[in-house]
């Protein structure tokens, strides 16, 4: 069982965490709209990431919906005092497995406490407020109203940090002038970069920058710049995609996701590939050849 390099880590709100973690969405099943398509292999791969070191866990309990909180919580509960798992609210499914806003003060504070309960947790140590809209960017718009009902739910001590997801810079500087925010989770990867600028603001300001997508997603990147170079590295294009994320900023932290054991081994494996400068500079082509396709 491969172990994360534990030496490589980040702040995140009051904790530390390792840089490589874990995203659980892909446990949920098919379209993340339960049930999951083998709940025994899902408990093994929460089990595994945790024994490798991953303390740090991405999920919603949107995904389901309520299916990886309680896949979490069966797998990992009572929970290690160092992992800390960072959950989203701002959504819900609809009977035909569709993404819909929940953003009234009701909704949001009913989400925390699905979460609550879900989990197993007293308080949620970190909550994103995803902004829905598009699947690919961030609607515009203020986000005053619902980060206000998060404010409130931190103060009543259920919510310990708040963090922003599918959020624009504008939105983001809005968000801290409500409360203090420590991670932003956003799409990022090799072939999609519109935050590189984003990214350096956060890593000066010390707040986490958590890509979405690091894999590409649903369909995993595909490139010949990124083959070319995991084979002239005897890694796989998973493990450079992510090598380079790890090497692109020092705020970023990675959850990339998966529900295969064999395809977890493979990711965490990835903290120990060291990229040189040339495969870097050629990696970086990736984005530049996506923009002008
Ligand atoms: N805030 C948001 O709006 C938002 C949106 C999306 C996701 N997220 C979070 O971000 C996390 C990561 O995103 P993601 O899971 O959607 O996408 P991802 O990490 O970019 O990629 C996951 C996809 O790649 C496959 N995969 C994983 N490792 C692989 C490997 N070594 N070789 C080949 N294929 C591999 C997975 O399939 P297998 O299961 O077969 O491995 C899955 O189809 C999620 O788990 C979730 O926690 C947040």
């Amino acid at each position: 069982m491969p172990s994360i390099d534990e030496s490589d880590t980040y702040r995140l709100g009051n904790r530390t965490v390792n840089r490589l973690g874990y995203g659980a969405m892909q446990l949920a099943g098919p379209g993340v709209f339960g049930p999951p398509r083998d709940r025994d292999a899902a408990l093994a791969v929460l089990r595994e990431a945790a024994a490798s070191g991953v303390n740090h866990m991405d999920t919603s309990d949107f995904y389901g919906p309520h299916v990886t909180n309680r896949l979490i919580r069966e797998a990992l509960h009572p929970y290690r005092d160092d992992l800390v798992i960072v959950t989203k609210v701002g959504a819900r499914r609809g009977a035909d497995a569709s993404w819909l806003p929940a953003i009234s003060p009701q909704e949001l504070t009913q989400a925390v406490h699905d979460n609550l309960r879900n989990l197993g947790v007293d308080f949620l140590e970190v909550v994103n407020y995803r902004n829905m809209g598009r699947i690919h960017g961030p609607a515009e718009g203020s986000i005053e109203a619902p980060l206000n009902a998060l404010a409130e739910l931190q103060h009543r001590g259920l919510v310990r940090h708040v963090g922003l997801s599918n959020v624009t810079p504008a939105q983001i500087e809005e968000g801290r002038r409500i409360c203090e925010i420590v991670c932003v989770q956003n799409h990022y990867n090799l072939a999609h970069r519109t935050d590189d600028a984003l990214i350096g603001a956060l890593a000066r300001d010390g707040i986490a920058y958590v890509p979405f997508f690091p894999l590409g997603g649903f369909t995993p990147l595909q490139s010949s710049i990124l083959s070319d170079v995991a084979l002239g590295l005897g890694a796989t294009a998973m493990q450079v995609a992510l090598a380079w994320l790890l090497r692109r900023a020092p705020n970023i932290l990675l959850i990339p996701g998966t529900s295969s054991i064999g395809h977890l081994r493979e990711n965490l494996a990835a903290s120990a590939l060291d990229l040189p400068q040339e495969a870097m500079m050629a990696l970086d082509g990736i984005a530049a050849s996506a923009s002008a396709a």
